[in-house]
């Protein structure tokens, strides 16, 4: 069973620093099967019987949250200026070291999950494990069959980088699906770009097997399962 010092358990899944953990637990706030723990040095198996301030600790080692991401926040974990998406994460969702995983830019919404999980991230990510991430988009012009065709061959950016190959399926006259498995800098509208469109609209909907829920309103949160997060690695 895996056994972690107790001030580490009390600070990260109660979201509060090391420093006050220990003062809290030194006051006698927290509880370890049924009976108050001062010792906040001590070696406490993660899924035993704790509590701090009343309440029941459900232990996690990581959290996984799903934001639809809204318009004018920066993906990021923290700004000097700017609002960023984790700063709208509900406190009862907080932890330290929260970040996003891969970057939606300022205008973009959407699908996005923050986490504290750097493995999970970097396999989300990397095009390595192929992926899937599936957007909604407007353009300023008519998208044709050869621009579904371009991008299925591999679109050539304008600086020379080669895209893979991305699966584009027009919904209307200026609005398709694109799904890419790697995550290039505005890449999306960079692939647009090369074929003479620009984006009036960008909207990830899913990563994976695992779609944005369509009652999710732009800047709310909720927190993914386990389950959930595996579907990532199923492309559908
Ligand atoms: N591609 C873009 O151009 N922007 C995004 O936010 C995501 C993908």
């Amino acid at each position: 069973m895996k056994q972690e010092r107790f001030d580490k358990i009390i600070s990260t899944q109660f979201n509060i620093s090391r420093r006050d953990a220990r003062i809290a637990i030194r006051r006698g706030k927290a509880t370890l099967n049924g009976k108050i723990l001062r010792d906040f040095g001590a070696l406490v198996d993660v899924d035993a019987d704790i509590t701090f301030n009343g309440q029941a600790l459900n232990y996690k080692q990581y959290i996984y949250i799903l934001m639809n991401k809204p318009k004018g926040v920066l993906s990021a974990s923290s700004d000097k200026k700017k609002q960023t998406v984790v700063d709208l994460v509900p406190e009862n969702l907080k932890r330290n070291g929260l970040f996003p995983v891969g970057r939606l830019d300022k205008d973009t919404t959407g699908f996005l999950i923050i986490t504290d999980d750097g493995d999970f991230a970097h396999k989300a990510i990397s095009p390595k494990y192929e992926v899937y991430k599936s957007y909604l988009v407007t353009l300023d012009g008519k998208l044709t069959d050869e621009m579904v065709k371009a991008f299925a061959d591999g679109i050539v950016l304008a600086d020379g980088t080669l895209c893979r190959k991305a699966v584009l399926t027009i919904l209307g006259e200026n609005t398709a699906r694109v799904k890419i498995c790697e995550g290039k800098y505005h890449q999306i509208k960079r692939m647009f770009g090369v074929v003479g469109l620009g984006v009036n609209e960008l909207k990830r909907e899913a990563v994976g097997g695992l779609s944005l829920p369509p009652k999710l309103k732009e800047g709310c949160c909720v927190e993914l399962s386990l389950e959930e997060i595996q579907a990532i690695f199923t492309n559908s």
